[in-house]
C-alpha cells in the first residue's frame, strides 16, 4: 500500500487542480486526485475536445523522438515533462537505444515524486525539480550536467509548457538560454496552447485554468513559430499537433486547427565558415 501511494508527496494541496495532474485525468491516467478529474470534466465542457487534443499532444511527442532518434540525437532534455504517462521521452528513445540520456524537468510535486519512482533503476534518465523560468537552475542542475554532455547535440522539449508562463516571464524570451546553450545540430521542439480557431472556446478554457494551479494564456500560432528564432524547422514547419509527419495521412483530422496545440521542431543551424 505504502508503494501505491509513494507518488503522493507529503503537503501537496489536493483543493487546487494542478495542470500537471488534470492533464494527466485528460489523458486517463491514474496519478491525479478528485479535484483534477473535476477540472478535465469541465475543462472538455467548456473547450470540446480538449482531452483528444492532449492525446495527439502525446503522440506528436512520440513522433519527434523517433524522429530524433532517426538522426542521431542521443540526449533529451525534456523539461515540463509532466506525471509519466505512456510513451514518455525515456521509453520512445531507450527502447530503440537503451544508451539515450533523459532528464527530465518539472516543478509541480506529483509529476517530480512519480517520475523519481519510475526511473529509480534507470541510470541514464533523471528527474530534477526546477521552474522553466529559470534557465540556470535547469542547465547547470549537476543532475542536468552529469547526465548530458552540451558538447555534443541534445534535444530541449517544451511541450504543452509555455502558455504556463504569464507575458510578464517574456516566455519568449526565456527560450532564448536554452537555445543558446546548444550547439549546432541541436533541436527544439515547442508546443504551445493556441485558440486562433477557437477564441471563445479558448477564452472560457482560460477562465478556467485561471481557477488552477497553473493559469494558462493561449498564443497565436504565428507569435508560436517565433520561438524557434532564426533555427531550421523540420518538415512540415510549424503546424497543429496532428499535421506534424503523422505516422499516415489517412487518420488525419478533417479540422487539425481545431486542435489546442501548435508547435513544431527546430534544429540549430551550423554556423557560417568564416573566410
Ligand atoms: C500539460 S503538462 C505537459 C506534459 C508533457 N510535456 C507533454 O507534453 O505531454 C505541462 C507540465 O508543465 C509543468 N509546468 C508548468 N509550469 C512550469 C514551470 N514554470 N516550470 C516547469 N514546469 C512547469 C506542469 O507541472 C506540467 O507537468
Amino acid at each position: 500500500m505504502a508503494d501505491a501511494l509513494a507518488w503522493v508527496p507529503p503537503n501537496v494541496d489536493l483543493t487546487t487542480p494542478s495542470a500537471a495532474r488534470a492533464y494527466d485525468a485528460l489523458l486517463g491516467g491514474a496519478h491525479n486526485f478528485e479535484v483534477d478529474r473535476a477540472f478535465a470534466r469541465k475543462a472538455e465542457k467548456v473547450f470540446p475536445g480538449v482531452a483528444v487534443s492532449c492525446q495527439a499532444n502525446r503522440a506528436f511527442l512520440r513522433r519527434v523522438v523517433q524522429f530524433l532518434m532517426r538522426n542521431g540525437v542521443r540526449q533529451f532534455l525534456d523539461i515540463g515533462s509532466g506525471i509519466p504517462t505512456v510513451g514518455n521521452v525515456h521509453e520512445v528513445a531507450q527502447a530503440i537505444d537503451p544508451a539515450c540520456r533523459v532528464a527530465y524537468v518539472d516543478n509541480e510535486a506529483v509529476a517530480v515524486a512519480h517520475s523519481d519512482l519510475i526511473l529509480q533503476d534507470n541510470d541514464n534518465a533523471t528527474i530534477v525539480q526546477a521552474d522553466v523560468r529559470e534557465p540556470e537552475s535547469i542547465l547547470e542542475a549537476p543532475e542536468v550536467r552529469r547526465l548530458l554532455d552540451f558538447d555534443q547535440p541534445v534535444a530541449v522539449l517544451m511541450l504543452a509548457l509555455l502558455h504556463f508562463v504569464p507575458d510578464s516571464d517574456d516566455p519568449a524570451a526565456l527560450v532564448a538560454p536554452y537555445r543558446d546553450a546548444l550547439i549546432p545540430g541541436s533541436y527544439l521542439a515547442i508546443t504551445h496552447a493556441t485558440g486562433d480557431s477557437r477564441p471563445t472556446e479558448m477564452r472560457a478554457l482560460e477562465k478556467l485554468y485561471a481557477t488552477s494551479s497553473n493559469p494558462a494564456v493561449a498564443r497565436t500560432t504565428q507569435w508560436i513559430t517565433g520561438l524557434f528564432g532564426d533555427w531550421e524547422l523540420v518538415e512540415p514547419g510549424a503546424a497543429y499537433v496532428p499535421e506534424w509527419q503523422p505516422d499516415n495521412h489517412v487518420d488525419l483530422p478533417s479540422h487539425p486547427e481545431h486542435y489546442i496545440f501548435f508547435g513544431g521542431l527546430a534544429r540549430k543551424p551550423t554556423l557560417p565558415a568564416v573566410s
